[in-house]
């Protein structure tokens, strides 16, 4: 009876072998992974898994180059979940992804390269995301990219260059994306673009930053929709750049509540642009000759990773099951 209780033992203990699923997780034949409720990244997940969807999970900490191990991972997916912190190069390089997304997740802060070095993958979207704080350089060095998706994104504090550093992309889509508060120049560094969409936003700076973007002729198409816009002094550039660029939509933008108030909720184009200047404000759109290396993945510090000690805890279980199990063998 003994020995049978050990032998039992020893075979579910032996079922959870590091290779095969992570606790709170569910592993199928077809390589996909779907943990639930976990607190951290897990350890053991199957290094050959294609796909991952953390659901429900709550992270205080995510830890640089977390997937980096990975080789054949296609998808990953964060859905219903928290993060305290998307840390300097927690979701970067991953060459070999095709689709990232993040579904109804709320996040404290991006840090700078939160999301960073993402080249080649099909898809990025954000949906129904909450950012408390967005750092420098948050989103940084994406090519090749067909499709980035940001929706329903709403961000309570952005600094400037957020999104830094972008090449060519097919289809860039803000929408529903509001910002409480902001820095002028949230989007720097931009270079062949297919089709750069802004639609429902709410930005309550003047934006300085699109001129970048509009100015530059390997961005093909843009569209703005619908946004609430600054109208100040600082967005005259808008009238001008509307004018000369070949395919640029203006279409239906009002100014947004932090506009001189007679402005405020008037069709952007309606509006005889030489009422924009308040009388108090200096303006702060320079040329955009900010001159600021960024930082590599490389030269932030790397996280402490104890994967192996979870393995080290399973082979010291294993060992001690085993050494019972012969002693009980011995004396029956
Ligand atoms: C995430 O945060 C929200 C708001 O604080 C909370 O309602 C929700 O339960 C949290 N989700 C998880 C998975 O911790
Ligand atoms: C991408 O896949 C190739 C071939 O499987 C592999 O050699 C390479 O290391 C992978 N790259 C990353 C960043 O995982
Ligand atoms: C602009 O707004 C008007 C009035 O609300 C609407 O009829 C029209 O379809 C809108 N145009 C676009 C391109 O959204
Ligand atoms: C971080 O780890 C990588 C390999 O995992 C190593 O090449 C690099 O030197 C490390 N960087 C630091 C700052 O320790």
């Amino acid at each position: 009876m003994k020995l049978l209780l050990f032998l039992i033992t020893i075979a579910t203990v032996g079922s959870q072998n590091p290779d095969e699923c992570p606790f709170m997780c569910t592993c199928t034949q077809d390589k996909k992974v779907i943990c639930k409720g976990l607190d951290r990244f897990p350890v053991g997940l199957p290094d050959d898994m294609k796909d991952i969807v953390f659901d429900v999970s709550s992270f205080n900490n995510f830890g640089k180059n977390s997937f980096q191990t990975f080789k054949n991972l296609k998808t990953i997916s964060f859905i219903n979940s928290n993060f305290t912190s998307i840390n300097p190069c927690s979701i970067s390089d991953l060459s070999n992804l095709t689709k990232l997304e993040l579904s109804n997740v709320r996040i404290d802060q991006i840090e700078t390269h939160g999301f960073s070095h993402l080249s080649q993958i099909k898809e990025i979207v954000m949906r129904k995301v909450l950012v408390q704080r967005l750092h420098k350089y948050a989103f940084n060095n994406i090519k090749h990219v067909d499709k980035f998706v940001m929706e329903i994104f709403t961000a309570g504090n952005m600094e400037n260059f957020v999104f830094h550093d972008w090449l060519n992309m097919r289809l860039v889509q803000l929408n529903k994306f509001q910002v409480l508060y902001m820095k002028s120049i949230p989007f720097k560094n931009f270079d062949a673009i297919d089709q750069f969409e802004i639609t429902e936003c709410t930005f309550p700076s003047p934006m300085c930053g699109l001129k970048d973007i509009l100015r530059n002729p390997s961005v093909k198409k843009i569209k703005l929709h619908e946004n609430a816009i600054d109208c100040s002094c600082n967005t005259k550039w808008i009238f001008e750049v509307g004018r000369s660029a070949k395919d640029f939509r203006l279409v239906n933008n009002t100014c947004s509540l932090n506009s001189p108030s007679q402005l405020a909720t008037r069709e952007v184009l309606s509006i005889n642009k030489n009422l924009f200047c308040k009388t108090d404000e200096v303006p702060t759109c320079g040329d955009g000759t900010y001159k600021t290396r960024t930082p590599s993945c490389q030269e932030f510090p790397n996280e402490s990773h104890n994967a192996g000690t979870h393995r080290h805890v399973h082979m010291y279980t294993l060992c001690i099951v085993a050494v019972l199990s012969v002693a009980s063998k011995l004396k029956g």
